[in-house]
């Protein structure tokens, strides 16, 4: 109501309220390659667009004439409760849209209580996010490199910042074809973008010193390493600067060292990892007691042997279409692996919710909570912390909003009663 009544009252937000102009004001506020990188996707973008266009095939039919005065967003996940089913999506080089990058999410989901979900690829230390936290729920994901050491480093991380489940991201175990990068010749991490995670850790930084060592001895058999076909960006030499922080020794010889470059080498050798098998899983389970949550199912079939290997929950997502290019939109994946999972587990939703009215949507599909990705990151791009919060907080009230329209007083009377059937559509 309050959000309402400000627009009502003539007041002008800074981070536009419709969609279109909040991209036009982020795109303005980025560089070309930050802009590609974060609102591009795989291939021919068909995926990104199947996502968003999902939602007007399967149409919310509002009730009338029930009580709804008193409403309620809440949901209980993994035994806590949360005011709202929304969570700040995982999304790492957040460095490219905002210098405060996590600091800045963390402020905003801590005002608004909402979950935040880390990314391995971060801008920031996951211990630095947790304390600008406090004691706002967290949850930590991971990117599960082929060293087993690592990831087990960062899942003791997390658990130690106080992570509350360990989101394992499974649909990133290379990097999908990125159109719009290939053109810029644009990786932000191979310009030491997003890594953060990685140079603040023994594990990675141990690997580091082996492989400087190794070139040193002469003996440094690995392959070519992708070089950054441009002058780094600023960003990323304050990313490099970071990193020559972990030695002793000059600012000034630390950088003209091999120490960055192996760093970056180093994370671009360890991150893909496509022997990842559901065997692996097993390995999780002995590091960590926190809630184990698999992001990237995109079938029943995956879903089925998810249960099977004892998952805590699943998150249907197809990345934001980043990955397959062609791949099914995530909502209909969704409207399939919602009723087969039949509750035994939570199933979260993303990929493609650009309001509150696709999130009152994706609850009616079966989905527990829904995770935002770009939407406040155009916030962050355009007014950092309160831009962040501004569009996360708008998203709640739009869902708000929607229930009461719709007839429905609390997030449990969302189901697929509150959507067409196929008769009334056709
Ligand atoms: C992502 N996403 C992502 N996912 C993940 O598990 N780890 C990550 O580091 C990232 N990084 C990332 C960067 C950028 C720039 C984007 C846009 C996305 C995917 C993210 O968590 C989520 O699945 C999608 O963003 C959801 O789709 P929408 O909401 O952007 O359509």
């Amino acid at each position: 109501a309050a959000i309402y009544s400000a627009g009502a009252y003539g007041h002008r937000p800074r981070v536009p309220v419709e969609p279109a102009a909040l991209y036009a004001a982020a795109r303005r506020r980025m560089s070309r390659q930050a802009w590609a990188y974060v609102a591009g996707s795989a291939g021919m973008q068909r995926t990104d667009e199947a996502n968003q266009a999902a939602f007007q095939r399967y149409p919310i039919v509002p009730r009338m004439l029930r009580d709804v005065r008193e409403r309620s967003l809440e949901v209980t996940l993994f035994g806590y409760d949360l005011r709202a089913p929304v969570l700040f999506a995982p999304v790492g080089v957040l460095e490219m849209a905002h210098r405060d990058a996590e600091r800045a999410v963390a402020t905003a989901a801590r005002a608004l209580r909402l979950p935040m979900v880390l990314s391995t690829q971060g801008s920031v230390p996951m211990e630095e996010t947790a304390q600008a936290l406090g004691a706002n729920p967290m949850w930590f994901q991971l990117y599960w490199s082929n060293s087993d050491d690592l990831a087990a480093s960062l899942v003791r991380r997390a658990e130690a910042s106080g992570a509350q489940a360990i989101v394992v991201t499974l649909d990133t175990h290379v990097l999908g074809w990125r159109t719009k990068d290939l053109d810029l010749g644009y990786l932000p991490f191979a310009q030491g973008q997003g890594i953060a995670q990685y140079l603040s850790d023994p594990v990675f930084l141990d690997l580091v010193r082996a492989r400087v060592d190794r070139r040193a001895a002469g003996s440094d058999d690995l392959d070519a390493p992708a070089t950054p076909a441009q002058r780094p960006t600023p960003a990323a030499i304050r990313t490099l600067v970071s990193i020559s922080r972990h030695y002793p020794g000059s600012l000034r010889d630390n950088l003209r060292s091999p120490l960055p470059r192996a760093a970056v080498e180093t994370f671009l050798d360890v991150f893909p990892s496509p022997g990842l098998t559901w065997d692996d899983l097993a390995k999780l389970r002995d590091w960590t007691r926190l809630p184990i949550v698999l992001k990237g199912i995109q079938s029943v079939e995956d879903a089925e042997t998810a249960l099977d290997h004892g998952v805590d929950g699943i998150v249907v997502s197809n990345h934001g279409g980043r990955q397959v290019d062609g791949a099914v939109a995530s909502l209909d994946a969704l409207n399939a692996v919602a009723p087969a999972v039949g509750g035994r587990v939570p199933v979260l939703f993303d990929s493609g919710i650009r309001g509150g009215a696709d999130i009152f949507t994706a609850l009616a599909l079966g989905a527990s909570a829904v995770l935002i990705g770009r939407p406040w990151l155009y916030g962050l791009a355009i007014d950092g912390a309160s831009g962040a919060q501004a569009v996360m907080e708008r998203l709640v009230a739009e869902l708000d909003l929607t229930m009461a329209l719709c007839g429905i007083a609390s997030v449990e009377q969302v189901t697929r009663d509150c959507l067409a059937s196929d008769t009334l559509i056709s």
